[in-house]
């Protein structure tokens, strides 16, 4: 089986995040995003990954090399428009040839067993097998209708409700369906939809069979999605401090603190936290559950919570920060000695922000 991971698209829902970066190198608990399903694909034993590239391709292929590092081959597959996902996968057809694989959608976090997914998927001996999750809002989904245990129906992005059961970023499939793709027609947001393809091989009679997610799973779209996604990578932290935690410090609750950075004297960690290589949590400031600190960060006086902030930035103020996320080396300063109401941000690389 091999595995083709998808980091192309149009990444505005994350703007302005993405002006200067590719979405699916964000950090989620200090680990860019497209890394888990890279994760995932290996975790099942795939040894031959193809990651669709689109435009913005700053820092993937730094990142993820030609694979040898992780004990995989890669191929990266270039996608200049986003035309869909079932174009993603048509483009890469020479590198799937005649194997069945998984497609993972970069943007997609899962916790669940990439092994048992690929054995159900081989056993089956299915057409396409899909992975599908309840959710509140299925119009923003594709999403399947089951009846008697079996899917009936797929359909992109509902306008009426069919189901309360959406497609998630993880599909299995096998040659069968690249001749389905060459008949798609542009959907309306013009896009060769994946879902679609797999409606038509039900329709003619192939089986589609489906997976239901026992853990969680998150489709990382918008912002809040992304700091959603943050907090349940960050329930499953361990603790591992290698930086410095100075008398007077107090930390508690799991915490990860890479090396080189130091919590000062007075400064207050409370777990989940994440922070990245040399990085500063200074006197009185706090760092609050379920952040993410890159490297390079100095947070001084202020106290974060719900929040991620990226590599090389600087918080210098008394200001309370929640629930944001502030783009790579961006300064926030502020000469107010008091505590104020809570700040909210999503600020773009190289912000300056003067409270
Ligand atoms: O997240 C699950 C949903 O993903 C499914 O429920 C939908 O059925 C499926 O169509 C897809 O919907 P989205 O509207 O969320 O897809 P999006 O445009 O956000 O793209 C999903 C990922 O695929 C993202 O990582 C970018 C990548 N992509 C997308 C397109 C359209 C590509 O690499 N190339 C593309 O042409």
């Amino acid at each position: 089986m091999k595995g083709l991971l998808l980091a192309g698209g149009h990444g505005t829902r994350l703007r302005p995040l993405t002006y200067t970066g590719n979405k699916h190198m964000l950090p989620i608990a200090n680990k860019p995003m497209l890394m888990y399903g890279f994760e995932h694909l290996r975790s099942a034993g795939i040894k031959e990954i193809g990651i669709v590239l689109g435009p913005l391709q700053e820092g993937i292929i730094d990142s993820f090399g030609d694979g040898s590092k992780f004990n995989v081959r890669i191929t990266y597959i270039e996608q200049p428009d986003p035309r869909g996902i079932a174009h993603a996968v048509l483009i890469s057809k020479k590198f799937l040839s005649d194997d069945s694989f998984a497609v993972y959608l970069g943007d997609n976090l899962l916790k669940e067993s990439m092994p048992k997914l690929a054995k159900e998927f081989q056993d089956s001996g299915a057409d396409a097998m899909v992975v599908v999750s309840k959710v509140k809002d299925p119009s923003r989904f594709g999403v399947v209708k089951i009846q008697d245990e079996k899917i009936v129906k797929l359909v992109e992005k509902p306008k009426q409700f069919l189901s309360d059961l959406a497609l998630t970023g993880v599909y299995f499939l096998r040659p069968s369906i690249f001749p389905v793709i060459e008949t798609l027609k542009p959907s309306w947001r013009n896009e060769l939809e994946i879902t679609e393809a797999i409606q038509s091989i039900l329709e003619k009679g192939g089986k589609v069979t489906y997976h239901t997610v026992s853990g969680w799973w998150k489709d990382t779209g918008r912002p809040e999605d992304i700091l959603e996604a943050n907090q349940l990578v960050l329930n499953d932290l361990k603790t591992s401090i290698k930086g410095n935690v100075e008398d007077g410090a107090s930390v508690y609750g799991s915490v990860e603190i890479a090396e080189g950075t130091v919590i000062r004297r007075g400064a207050s960690i409370r777990g989940p936290v994440a922070i990245g290589e040399g990085s500063e949590i200074g006197d009185e400031a706090s760092v609050g559950p379920f952040s993410s600190i890159g490297s390079r960060v100095k947070i001084l006086g202020a106290e974060i919570e719900n929040s991620i902030v990226l590599d090389g930035t600087t918080i210098s103020c008394k200001e309370r920060i929640m629930d944001s996320i502030i783009g790579k080396n961006s300064k926030i300063v502020s000469n107010l000695n008091n505590r104020s109401a809570v700040r909210r941000f999503v600020l773009g690389e190289s912000s300056f922000v003067s409270l």
